[in-house]
């Protein structure tokens, strides 16, 4: 792990590999650790840059109790390739990653080559999410995450990867149990308040590949396969037997798709 000191944040990134940049944008409330297999086999391929987002993992908790937006996050990950003399990547986020993705293509365009969408959406939160996003906010300031691992764990795998294997599952709740509340409370509300990404999808002149556990219940295939029908240039592919979390779910089948789709671009 690398440590970049940003002027108001230090992040923590893990970078291997040479070649083109792969940026891998965790989801919520997580850490670079769930791309682990993407690591170690796309690092063969491609130079991998995977970083904690600001908050998250060993990357520095914000000082400011505001919500964590998109912009800002997106802001630090620009901030963060200067620092690493890195012009351009290929821009890979998964569920929040991917709203954070949003974000860096709109503010920061030039810097991307191309884009992997993996189980997340384009549309803003409704205004019930929304509310619902609030109380979760405040009842984890109060009382803590556990609420959030017993009641986000259902939803996030296939039930095919809950009863087989067990491994990842206790890797997940791990990653959230370990993720500060104020972390989780900031990016809530950064996450209700990020805008519809819908009409941006067409502005897209990169190639995308757009990824989807099939069964993934929180970004489902059929509004995945909107975002890829409305990017130009994008494929659409589903992980059998993965649900929201098909990197980890299925890293061969994933892995296989991505390394494909780079060596097609
Ligand atoms: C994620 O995996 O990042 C979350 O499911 C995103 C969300 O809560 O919308």
């Amino acid at each position: 792990m690398q440590t970049i000191q940003l002027p108001n944040v230090r992040l923590a990134v893990e970078i291997q590999g040479t070649g083109t940049p792969l940026l891998l944008v965790h989801g919520f409330p997580f850490d670079h650790s769930m791309w682990q297999s993407q690591i170690d086999w796309l690092s063969q391929v491609c130079n991998v840059v995977a970083p904690d987002l600001r908050g998250f993992g060993s990357s520095e908790i914000s000082k400011d109790r505001d919500a964590l937006t998109m912009d800002r996050f997106a802001d630090d990950l620009a901030a963060m390739l200067d620092e690493l003399v890195i012009e351009q990547v290929i821009y890979c986020g998964l569920s929040m990653g991917g709203y954070i993705g949003w974000a860096f293509a709109r503010k920061h365009p030039h810097r991307l080559k191309g884009f992997i969408a993996c189980d997340t959406l384009a549309e803003a939160d409704t205004p019930e999410a929304a509310s619902v996003r609030e109380a979760n906010a405040k009842r984890v300031l109060e009382e803590g995450s556990e609420f959030l691992v017993s009641g986000m764990i259902p939803k996030l795998f296939s039930e095919k990867t809950r009863k087989t294997k067990a491994d990842i599952v206790e890797q997940v709740e791990a990653m959230i149990r370990n993720t500060a509340s104020t972390t989780i409370a900031a990016a809530l509300r950064g996450m209700a308040q990020r805008p519809d990404s819908t009409e941006l999808l067409a502005e897209f002149e990169i190639p995308a590949l757009v990824i989807c556990g099939s069964d993934d219940i929180i970004s489902p295939p059929e509004k995945m396969q909107g975002i890829a029908d409305a990017i130009p240039h994008a494929r659409f592919v589903r992980i059998p037997d993965a649900g929201h979390l098909s990197p980890l779910e299925q890293p061969d089948s994933f892995n296989r798709e991505v390394a494909e789709w780079l060596k097609s671009i």
